[in-house]
């Protein structure tokens, strides 16, 4: 069975879907593995590393795989190249342009979208969003830092005395708990507010102060949270509009599934910030939590300046892409039987919520309203 990892296509994707202890593992399990020439380059992941695991490295024709690895959709030219029934796991942004995907799934492959993974402990390996969550956390926290005109820390000095810089944290996910661990550990006064009541103990554990607005909990049954009431809109945005006023960062990460990302920090609260202030929008790429923030550019309003960097992890590839390959090798490994042939359970779990596509069409619920 061959498995075919391409470089990615998509616009400033520095990251790659294998690494080279997963090339390793799949040889060991008898598959032959072929790596896309430069495939690792955005990731200081060469292709003699991918060669010395066992790959072959190959400049294009991945026609015959039977597995194609990637981060995001591939380019239609790619797409075009898959073999019908091929398996293809990747960030399919299965909430995006449901054209692009129907045509994906007219190849007659078989889809995954890594980002539907369920919220269950056994697939808690296999979760791409919780992986590269983590570092964007970091990272924005770190980028937070770099663009404060400020120290993180309390300073006591002989010239006198540089307060530490007050962090908020809007959204405690697994970004939003990282981004409270960074900001701490750089010295800051941290604080956090979420929707779901479950963070309040996290976040008090990492040493901040929760701020919760008097809201119904919006946690779901799958662990992420739900769009707020008209009501509670209202009631979480005057909290929040009080409290913003005394910050000096602050990192938004907060996402509904399917949904674009809730407004959280609105023009007029920007305006009540002091000129030095920073605001890292995480969620910039489905929409913003802050209406100013734009993709891949640093807004500067009145003094405050809002960074929306898209796809923060990308900007650590070197450790986004080993965790993503590993999220992606987790997943696969209980599909290849010992004699290397593929066997897909179509009936567990983990199968049934990550499909997308099969024989041709969309096949998920989302898209057939089955339940
Ligand atoms: P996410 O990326 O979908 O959302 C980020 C955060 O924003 C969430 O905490 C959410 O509650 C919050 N949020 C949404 N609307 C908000 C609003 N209006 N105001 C303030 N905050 C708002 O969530 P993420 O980071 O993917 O994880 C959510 C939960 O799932 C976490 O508790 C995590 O531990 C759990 N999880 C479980 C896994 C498993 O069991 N396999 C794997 C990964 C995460």
């Amino acid at each position: 069975m061959k498995i075919a990892i391409p470089t990615e296509s998509f616009p400033g994707e520095s990251r790659v879907a294998a690494s080279p202890d997963t090339v390793k593992a799949y040889v060991k399990k008898g598959l032959e593995v072929t790596v896309e020439a430069g495939a690792g380059a955005g990731s200081s992941i060469s292709d003699d590393a991918f060669a010395a695991a066992g790959a072959k490295i190959v400049k294009n024709g991945f026609g015959d795989a039977d597995i194609v690895l990637m981060v995001r959709r591939p380019s239609d030219w790619l797409a075009k190249s898959l073999k019908k029934g091929a398996i293809l796991a990747a960030g399919l942004d299965p909430h995006g342009d449901r054209a692009g995907l129907e045509a994906l799934a007219k190849t007659g492959a078989t889809l995954f979208a890594m980002e539907l993974m369920p919220r269950i402990s056994r697939a808690q390996s296999m979760d791409i969003l919780s992986s590269q969550a983590n570092l964007a956390g970091y990272k924005a926290a770190i980028d937070a830092a770099a663009a404060f005109t400020r120290a993180f820390p309390m300073m006591m000095t002989a010239a006198g005395t540089v307060p530490p810089a007050k962090v908020f944290i809007m959204g405690v996910g697994v970004a939003g708990l990282q981004a409270i661990a960074t900001a701490r550990r750089l010295g800051a006064i941290v604080s956090a507010t979420d929707v779901r009541k479950a963070t309040e103990e996290q976040v008090k554990s990492l040493g901040a102060k929760f701020v919760f607005a008097d809201v119904a909990d919006a946690a779901t049954s799958g662990g992420y949270a739900k769009e707020l009431s008209a009501e509670d809109k209202a009631k979480q945005a005057a909290l929040v509009a009080e409290h913003v006023k005394g910050q000096d960062i602050v990192i938004t990460t907060a996402l509904i599934p399917g949904r674009p990302a809730p407004t959280l920090i609105s023009r007029e609260m920007v305006e009540t910030m002091k000129a030095g202030s920073v605001i890292v929008d995480l969620a910039v790429e489905r929409g913003g939590n802050c209406p100013l923030s734009k993709p891949d550019e640093t807004v500067v309003h009145r003094g405050v300046s809002i960074i929306g960097t898209v796809n923060l992890a990308g900007r650590l590839a070197g450790n986004a892409s080993p965790l993503f390959a590993r999220n992606l090798a987790n997943f696969l490994d209980p599909m290849i039987a010992k004699d290397g042939t593929l066997k897909i359970d179509y009936d567990d779990e983990i199968i049934k919520g990550t499909l997308v596509a099969r024989d041709g069409a969309l096949v998920h619920p989302m898209f057939t309203g089955a339940k």
